[in-house]
């Protein structure tokens, strides 16, 4: 589908990441020579940014299976022990959202990572016993929105630490015409590079908005997608020019208008605008910290003099 074939299938075809792409690309590299799994790794940074492509490039480039699961999927030792036993030698296990993973499965990758080998309790009571079971050299490939979010054992098994960081506007902006190649649609250099503008640093963002601004071009008739009819549509969408969203409106003027700018707990915060506390940490802070509209203090979030000009209001006196 095209949905798929927006996804870069090797290091080459990623726009962005340098920094994790010329890693990645050494010890991929390293581990071919050898003929080893390459070693686990850990995939962390803010949704949206490409850690389950760049897991399945990690697979294709290592020409082995690409196996996915997540962590709130897998309920119960058992369902881990399943997976990990169906692998083949040097497959690559992409688990999504490695820190939700239940405790006690947790404890079956220590292990699993570890020795390649799965510890499993036989009978019950008295005649219990452990048998170990030998498991083919895999790679696990672990996302996660923040390192920290994992407990230090499980942290401590990963080879390779990779951060994925907010993307350049000129990688986005790159992005959007390789999707809207893919699209089979004609985009103006301004308008990708305006999308690319108001896309939070990030590429789901990116191809999401050009989706939206291609429907709206489309039913006008444009040969190439335009400026105007970019602004038209992102306007529509109510992304503002620099690519906040109602939902981030929401939260900088309850803090603005709520708390004075603040400081503010992330409870009292979510409560007031409700939404989940882990959504407004996990996907709507990092950019708004990112870009300088709000900090982190001991007592609460605060709201900088930035944020104010950005609606436009007066720092009040404190
Ligand atoms: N599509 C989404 N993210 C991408 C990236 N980083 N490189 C190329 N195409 C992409």
């Amino acid at each position: 589908s095209v949905e798929l074939s927006l996804r870069p299938s090797t290091l080459a075809q990623y726009i962005g990441q340098t920094k994790a792409k010329k890693n990645l690309a050494i010890f991929i590299e390293a581990a071919k020579l050898r003929h080893e799994p390459l070693d686990h790794v850990l995939l962390y940074g803010p949704p949206g940014l490409g850690k389950t492509t760049m897991a399945s490039i990690i697979a294709n480039e290592m020409e082995v299976q690409f196996r996915t699961t997540s962590g709130p999927a897998i309920e119960r030792a058992g369902d881990l022990a399943a997976i990990l036993s169906s692998l083949e030698a040097g497959d690559v296990l992409f688990i999504d959202e490695i820190h939700r993973l239940p405790r006690a499965v947790e404890e079956i990758l220590y292990p699993a990572m570890e020795d390649f080998c799965l510890d499993i309790v036989i009978g019950s009571g008295s005649t219990a016993r452990s048998v170990r079971l030998d498991l083919p050299p895999f790679t696990l490939v672990g996302a996660t929105t923040r390192a920290g979010l994992l407990t230090a054992p499980l942290r401590d098994r990963f080879g390779v630490l990779s951060r994925l960081e907010y993307y350049e506007i000129d990688d986005l902006r790159e992005i959007v015409e390789r999707t809207a190649t893919i699209f089979d649609v004609a985009i103006a250099r301004d308008a990708a590079l305006e999308i690319a503008r108001r896309s939070r640093g990030t590429p789901r963002i990116a191809n999401r908005l050009l989706k939206r601004v291609r429907d709206i071009s489309q039913v006008k008739g444009e040969k190439a997608i335009s400026l105007g009819t970019t602004q038209e549509a992102l306007t529509m969408l109510q992304v503002d020019q620099t690519g906040l969203d109602h939902i981030d409106h929401k939260l900088l003027l309850a803090i603005i208008d709520s708390f004075q700018g603040g400081p503010v707990g992330l409870d009292t915060l979510a409560a007031t605008i409700g939404e989940e506390s882990q959504t407004i940490e996990d996907v709507y802070e990092p950019y708004l910290l990112q870009i300088g509209f709000i900090q982190r203090t001991p007592r609460g979030r605060i709201v900088t003099p930035k944020a104010y000009e950005h609606f436009q209001r007066e720092i009040p006196n404190r």
